[in-house]
């Protein structure tokens, strides 16, 4: 038997304390600590050390090769790939499609993998599996979910990508917690992360998170990981987001995007074409917002309604928007403009489910509430784009050229942007621009 000692971990940073203390002295996160045991190792004496080595020695050895996982939207969202040796966490609610993509990506990858499915039997992932049409054969299948085995498997196998399914139901039997527990976690996690860097193996680990983060043992493999992606969905829609939180070898933002049907996911490749296709046309209270996620534009409808309120505070209420920047939004269109919503409830929602946090889509967003207000519909065959300030006026936005490229694409023929972008690098862009410096000059010209 090991030797344990009692130590109390923190669930949001997985740091460690002798004490129990209700708020995490390193994050300062409230009630996130608990008590854990921890297996005693013998100190190592200082015997070996690793060699440094010359910058240009690594590079000219090691490009870090990429794999390719056959599906587009994964690939953007990896930075191009899988880079081998790295360690990949995928989290997301229970049930949003996180095992399906993980099968999905290792039919493409076709390198010898190992498929870790602590969390369903070996026939269950082949049922899926078939299911999905995916035959690879090169893909090893185990229920494993001892950490000792695990890497035991590892060793013997000699996979070049490991998927663990998930992190939550593995565990090391030395330690007298339950799989799950912080402490289960960052353990299994620390074992992981030194067999990739050491056998230059990737792993992707699965692991569920709630809605509100309270079983949030994966946010502390957050800091361990070199990527970390988040599945993201909703009951109400059968799209999913893979959106990139964290990247070590690529841009962070970047979003990949699926649908989930009887035969798995699917790759929807024209994005903007699924969120206008139930466009409602010439209704007051909508106009059209091309954003730009990571590389990515996409047009979202932009839906608003003001109405009446007859008793109690006025409500405001936004989908896929921060909620205080609509206040301010309100507060801009009363001061400035001088419509009145002392007594009116606003509801905004960006169709499709997309939550987009980029200033730029404030113009749409205004636009959209005046329209409601006004009872005036906006031109269908406009976008809107531009970041508001306090005073009424319309800052820059980044890469407007490529949001405006897609506006094109899909038949917009006018657009309003702001009068500080830079309009010469848009002469070939088959769309009309209006630049505009106020508010008050948009509405003037869309209403
Ligand atoms: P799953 O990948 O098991 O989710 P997770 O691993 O994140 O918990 O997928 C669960 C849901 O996906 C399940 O409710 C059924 C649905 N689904 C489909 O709609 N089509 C499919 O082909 C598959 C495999 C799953
Ligand atoms: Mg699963």
């Amino acid at each position: 038997m090991v030797k344990v000692k009692t130590s109390f971990l923190c669930s949001a940073c997985g740091d460690d304390f002798p004490k129990w203390n209700g708020k995490c002295p390193s994050c300062k996160e409230w009630g996130t600590l608990s008590e854990f045991k921890i297996a005693k190792t013998k100190i190592k004496k200082f015997k070996s050390f690793k060699d440094s080595k010359h910058l240009n020695d690594i590079l000219s050895l090691n490009p870090g090769e990429k794999i390719k996982t056959g599906l587009k939207e994964a690939d953007r969202v990896l930075g191009g790939g899988i880079l081998s040796g790295s360690l990949i966490l995928l989290g997301g609610n229970p049930g949003v499609g996180k095992s399906t993509l993980s099968l999905h990506l290792c039919s493409g990858v076709n390198i010898k993998t190992l498929y870790i499915s602590a969390e369903e039997s070996e026939e269950q992932v082949a049922l899926r599996a078939k299911r999905l049409n995916i035959s690879q054969n090169q893909l090893l299948l185990s229920g494993e979910n001892e950490i000792d085995g695990i890497l035991n498997h590892i060793h013997r196998i000699k996979p070049r990508l490991v998927i663990i399914d998930s992190i939550q139901t593995i565990s090391n039997s030395g330690l007298d917690s339950l799989p799950g527990s912080p402490s289960q976690i960052r353990d299994c996690g620390q074992q992981l992360l030194e067999i990739s860097k050491q056998e230059n193996i990737s792993i992707l680990i699965v692991g569920h998170v709630t809605k509100d983060g309270i079983i949030a043992g994966p946010k502390m493999l957050e800091h361990m990981v070199d990527t970390v992606l988040y599945l993201e969905g909703d009951d109400r829609f059968d799209h999913r987001i893979l959106r990139s939180i964290k990247n070590r070898f690529g841009t962070t933002h970047e979003i990949g995007l699926f649908k989930m049907d009887e035969a798995g996911l699917k790759e929807i490749l024209n994005p903007s074409e699924m969120f206008l296709a139930e466009r409602s046309k010439n209704i007051a209270g909508t106009s059209i917002y091309p954003s730009l996620e990571g590389t990515r534009p996409i047009l979202v409808e932009v839906q608003a309604l003001v109405s009446k309120n007859n008793y109690g505070n006025p409500q405001r209420n936004v989908n896929g928007y921060d909620h205080k920047r609509l206040a301010m939004l309100i507060a801009v269109l009363d001061r400035r403009i001088g419509l009145d919503f002392s007594n009116k409830n606003v509801f905004v929602n960006l169709v499709g489910g997309l939550k987009v946090d980029d200033p730029a889509a404030d113009l749409s967003i205004m636009s959209a509430i005046a329209s409601s207000i006004m009872d005036n519909p906006i031109e269908e065959d406009l976008v809107l784009i531009g970041e508001v300030g306090l005073a009424g006026e319309i800052r820059s936005i980044k890469k407007l050229k490529q949001r405006l490229i897609e506006a094109s694409a899909l038949g917009f023929k006018k657009a309003i942007i702001p009068a500080s972008s830079k309009k010469d690098k848009l002469k070939n862009i088959d769309i009309e621009l209006e630049s505009v410096t106020f508010v008050k000059d948009v509405f003037k010209i869309i209403f």
